[in-house]
């Protein structure tokens, strides 16, 4: 049976909401399946209490709830112990955390850390930060115009010999491109490297292994993957968690506390200060349970058959550039574009008007739109409701926002 889009769209509530809106914004945010609310209502209503704290009844269940999101998780991700998973508020504070705890006990003046050029601000903003205050240097692996990583430029940076970690995105937010990380990891480990995958795009549109990828951190959000917002997991080996220090400070993330000094808790309660985010993660695990019941290679197919029909209708427009590959095949879940004279903003707004949300700006890939000689473009991106009926209407669309602005 063909992949059904249009029915798995009708257990989304947004759509039915917004029935007007053709939603080509699934890389800023996923919309959520009726499960996914009712898993984050049905626990305030029957089961809100904090946890780790509570000797009543109640409080056992919500944390049961909670501690079988973080074994939810690890199934989802085939890490070998739950306690490799830690729950955060989202993948920026996951790679935070590697950078601020891994970061402030393992290196020192000199060390280096390699970046793709693909890279999220929230991959390369924390290692700038550790580049002002620890004094390590950043090295670059470059892109072709396709968007494909120099594999070279990795090689050369780890053969200087002082290369610590390798940050790079499973699948990029603005080309859609997935880096070899299988190739990246084996080199790096070879060169006694550790490997960060950001994995907040990749993780909706492909399976995710971190056992047989063998990657040491690997950083997603619940709300691109049909979860809620405020939920994020940063997986890490757990002898490398062991030797991270706590990221924050504050109740739940200790051992014992005296006037002199405290002994932190085992991980992963060392990296999660505070009151985490409970009904969060009930809905993520309502989201991962809802996801399981589609096939990974059926998911796949269906935003490839996306993509086709979005360079198609794409390359049809006079004067729209695309950034980065040539081949749909090779932009997964998302592709940016220019058009000749005119403001991506402009574009977004007029579309906006339409009904059409499309991401416009520099997708908070500044590095990345400057290594392609533009300041911003305008992003397309689709989840598993996307049809391929709301890709075609944008390129009538755009044709007559181009004439709009052409005035
Ligand atoms: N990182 C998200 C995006 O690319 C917000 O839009």
């Amino acid at each position: 049976m063909a992949f059904d889009a249009p029915h798995i769209r009708r257990q989304f509530p947004f759509f039915t909401a917004n029935d007007a809106l053709v939603w080509l914004d699934s890389a800023a945010t996923a919309q959520k399946p009726e499960t996914v609310l009712r898993a984050m209502d049905d626990f305030y209503r029957t089961t809100n209490a904090n946890v780790h704290r509570g000797m009543y009844e109640v409080a056992e269940r919500a944390t049961a709830a909670y501690e079988g999101a973080r074994d939810t998780v690890k199934k989802f991700m085939n890490a070998r112990h739950s306690d490799e998973i830690i729950f955060t508020k989202s993948t920026t504070e996951s790679l935070n955390l590697v950078a601020k705890s891994w970061g402030i006990a393992h290196l020192k003046k000199g060390d280096v850390i390699v970046l793709s050029i693909l890279e999220h601000h929230s991959v390369i903003v924390p290692w700038l930060q550790m580049k002002e205050e620890a004094g390590i240097t950043i090295e670059w692996i470059d892109c072709d115009d396709e968007g494909r990583l120099i594999m070279n430029d990795l090689k050369k940076a780890l053969a200087g010999k002082n290369v610590k970690l390798v940050a790079v995105s499973g699948q990029s937010n603005v080309l859609g491109v997935r880096p070899p990380v299988t190739e990246i990891i084996r080199l790096a480990h070879q060169s006694g490297a550790l490997v960060c995958i950001d994995a907040a795009q990749l993780i909706a549109h492909h399976p995710v292994d971190v056992t047989a990828l063998d990657c040491d951190f690997l950083a997603f959000s619940g709300h691109k993957l049909y979860g809620p917002t405020g939920i994020g997991v940063l997986y890490a080996k757990r002898e490398i968690m062991q030797t991270m220090p706590p990221f924050l400070g504050g109740g739940s993330m200790i051992e014992e506390v005296r006037r002199d000094g405290f002994t932190p808790a085992d991980p992963p309660h060392r990296f999660e200060a505070g009151t985490p985010p409970i009904a969060e993660a009930a809905g993520l695990t309502a989201a991962i349970d809802w996801l399981a019941q589609f096939p990974w290679k059926d998911i796949e197919e269906h935003e490839k058959n996306l993509m086709r029909a979005a360079f198609e209708t794409l390359n049809d427009i006079e004067g729209l550039h695309i950034l980065g590959p040539k081949n749909p095949d090779d932009a997964s879940a998302c592709v940016s574009f220019v058009l000749k004279d005119l403001h991506p903003h402009d574009l977004a707004d007029i579309l906006g008007q339409e009904g059409f949300c499309l991401r416009a700006g520099h997708h908070c890939a500044e590095p990345l739109h400057k290594r392609f000689s533009v300041p911003a473009s305008l992003r397309l991106s689709v989840g598993i409701y996307t049809t391929e009926e709301e890709i075609r209407r944008l390129g009538p669309a755009l044709k007559k926002a181009q004439k709009i602005l052409a005035k």
